[in-house]
């Protein structure tokens, strides 16, 4: 296990996860895990949500929801270790650890930080630190002991937290310098902007936009959705437009070449929206109804997500053990017998 590479990712646990990202990234995490040249770590990082939310129902619910999602999808945990944050108490101790490494200028610098302070601003409060939780503060730190714990040299993540990859390279080499090699430096993996997937207004799909395909819909909730897609009022006849198609565009993300060809094909010929809609409708149903399908099915037996996640810790405990140790000797934290 130790020789080859460590590919490692984080989830957020909290809303409902959606085509966009099912396309941008729990497939390819799924096709990337597969590969047998690395060793991939997947975790729930439940104690990140709590940034976010303080409802323990919501933190409980969308915590077993994004689980049974990506295990629905395909995720096979032969192949990854699938665990909770939560499960492995290590990331914590980690995490204070290297807080006491971690110069507060470098988080000062941290963009979710340095965004809530500019709201505060643009609002003219006194105190540019109101309502920012140390929680929010400390977020990088708490991140960098994810990913440090396990040695991952590989941290495939979206745009937006390559700053926090970046910190914990800093975090790392300084741990390093300081107390001895311990840690590798990770490497952040940015996935292709080619992977991001538009709405229903034609602007990026995401959750803050609200227009967004939910994974998990009935068939009949699912055309209604892909039926108020924005389109352009070309009417039937008229050449569709191929570049700046939601339409085409989110079917690319699921269909194969063939399809992707026929479709364009139609787009030239003046194909009706109406019809397009129909297409894109009957494809997405027939992909994601195994998925549906799945989902169903844990939902009936959560017992099997918790056994899975029981697992999955188990094996993460099995790595993070050992590495804490060595950690908590180099700081001088250890048996008095040893004192010299
Ligand atoms: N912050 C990440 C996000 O919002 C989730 C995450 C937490 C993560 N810990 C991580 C990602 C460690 C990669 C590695 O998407």
């Amino acid at each position: 296990m130790t020789n080859k590479k460590r590919v490692l990712t984080g989830i957020t646990t909290s809303g409902t996860p959606h085509i966009g990202n099912l396309a941008g990234a729990i497939l390819p995490a799924i096709q990337a895990s597969k590969d047998s040249s690395t060793n991939s770590f997947l975790f729930l990082a439940d104690y990140h949500s709590l940034i976010k939310n303080s409802k323990p129902e919501i933190t409980h619910s969308s915590s077993f929801e994004i689980a049974a999602c990506w295990l629905a999808c395909g995720l096979d945990t032969n192949k990854v270790v699938f665990y909770r944050q939560s499960d492995v108490p290590h990331i914590f101790e980690l995490a204070w650890i290297l807080s006491c490494l971690t110069s507060k200028g470098l988080m000062n610098r941290a963009h979710a930080y340095k965004a809530a302070v500019s709201e505060n601003k643009s609002q003219k409060n006194k105190d540019l630190d109101k309502g920012i939780s140390m929680g929010l503060f400390n977020y990088p730190v708490l991140m960098a002991a994810d990913i440090l714990m396990f040695n991952a040299d590989i941290v495939p993540v979206g745009q937006d937290q390559k700053q926090h990859v970046e910190m914990t390279r800093d975090i790392a080499l300084r741990f390093n310098h300081h107390y001895g090699e311990i840690f590798r430096i990770p490497e952040a993996l940015i996935p292709e902007q080619a992977g991001i997937l538009p709405g229903l207004d034609g602007r990026k799909m995401s959750k803050s936009y609200q227009n967004v395909i939910p994974i998990f819909l009935s068939s009949e909730e699912l055309r209604k959705h892909v039926m108020k897609i924005k389109t352009d009022s070309k009417k039937p006849g008229e050449k569709k437009d191929i570049e700046n198609s939601s339409i085409l565009n989110i079917f690319k993300a699921f269909a194969s070449e063939n399809e992707t060809s026929s479709l364009i094909k139609l787009y030239e010929e003046g194909i009706s929206w109406g019809d397009a809609k129909e297409m894109l409708f009957n494809l997405l149903d027939k992909k994601l109804k195994p998925y549906r399908e799945n989902y169903g099915n844990l939902i009936e037996d959560k017992n099997e997500v918790e056994k899975i996640l029981t697992n999955g810790a188990e094996k993460a405990l099995d790595i993070s053990s050992p590495l804490i140790h060595k950690v908590r000797k180099s700081l001088g934290i250890k048996k008095f017998s040893d004192l010299k």
